[in-house]
């Protein structure tokens, strides 16, 4: 069967998830970390290479500032409580987006989770925090321009491979499955590079009510789709046919 190596999911639905119980969107957010750590054991359980989950977004940090520092506070006793266990199961952890927003407590521990973890690859676990897919394009777009201006490249070796070398997470294939919860039909400035031949699923399936029959139906629908990358059926079929070594890229 077809299994992703790469997923990649943006968490959606917990403040709905609250007030459909009349409780604050705090407590949705807090019941999201259960799904959290099923869709963690359901990776591991199933040898997936690499998973990517969108915590909170460049964007999240205009929501109320009761609301923001919750969100920190929650993250940082996640951090402290979560660290050990990953390391022990072989999970490497790492954050992309911007650092410099966080506090110097979360980044500390941002930086200790990485290198306690840094061994590991059985799990590649990528926590996006005040990401953004096009603040990610910008960075690259910068450091190719140093470059060019420090005299190390010229304008005509910039091509897709070396901005696909300076996006976040270049050195993982590129998400296979994408996977959004809590209804909305949108990608909200996610791995807008990663994404481009990502297969997407959608599901109006609340964040905190997340769990493993859910991701098994998107891994389901994932290994019945055909992924063409532009070209025809036919050709699909042909290269399937022919020696590994002579399949087009
Ligand atoms: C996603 O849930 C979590 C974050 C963005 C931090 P939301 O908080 O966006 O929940 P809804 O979309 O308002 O229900
Ligand atoms: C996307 O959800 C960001 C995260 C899940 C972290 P949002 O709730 O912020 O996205 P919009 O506002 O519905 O586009
Ligand atoms: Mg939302």
């Amino acid at each position: 069967m077809n299994v992703p190596r790469h997923i990649a999911i943006i968490m959606d639905g917990n403040g709905r998830w609250a007030a459909g119980r009349k409780r604050p969107r705090m407590i949705g957010h807090r019941a999201g970390a259960r799904a959290v750590n099923i869709c963690i054991d359901f990776c591991l359980e199933r040898g997936i290479q690499a998973l990517t989950l969108f915590a909170f977004s460049s964007e999240n940090w205009g929501r109320p500032q009761e609301e923001v520092s919750a969100l920190m506070k929650l993250f940082l006793n996640a951090l402290e409580r979560e660290v050990v266990e990953l390391e022990r199961r072989g999970v490497r952890v790492r954050f992309i987006g911007e650092r410099a927003p966080f506090s110097d407590a979360i980044r500390q521990r941002m930086a200790e989770a990485e290198a306690r973890t840094a061994g590991n690859d059985r799990l590649h676990l990528n926590v996006a925090a005040s990401y953004g897919g096009r603040q990610d394009i910008a960075a690259a777009a910068r450091s190719l321009a140093e470059d060019v201006a420090a005299g190390r490249l010229r304008p005509e070796d910039i091509d897709e491979a070396a901005v696909a070398a300076r996006v976040a997470l270049a050195d993982l294939p590129p998400p296979d499955l994408f996977i959004r919860t809590g209804g909305e039909l949108r990608v909200s400035n996610f791995l807008l590079w990663q994404l481009a031949y990502t297969e997407l699923w959608f599901t109006d399936t609340l964040w905190p009510e997340f769990n493993a029959a859910t991701l098994q139906r998107a891994i389901d629908d994932y290994a019945a789709r055909e992924r063409r990358f532009g070209l025809t059926a036919e050709q699909l079929a042909a290269s399937a046919q022919e020696p590994e070594e002579q399949r087009p890229a």
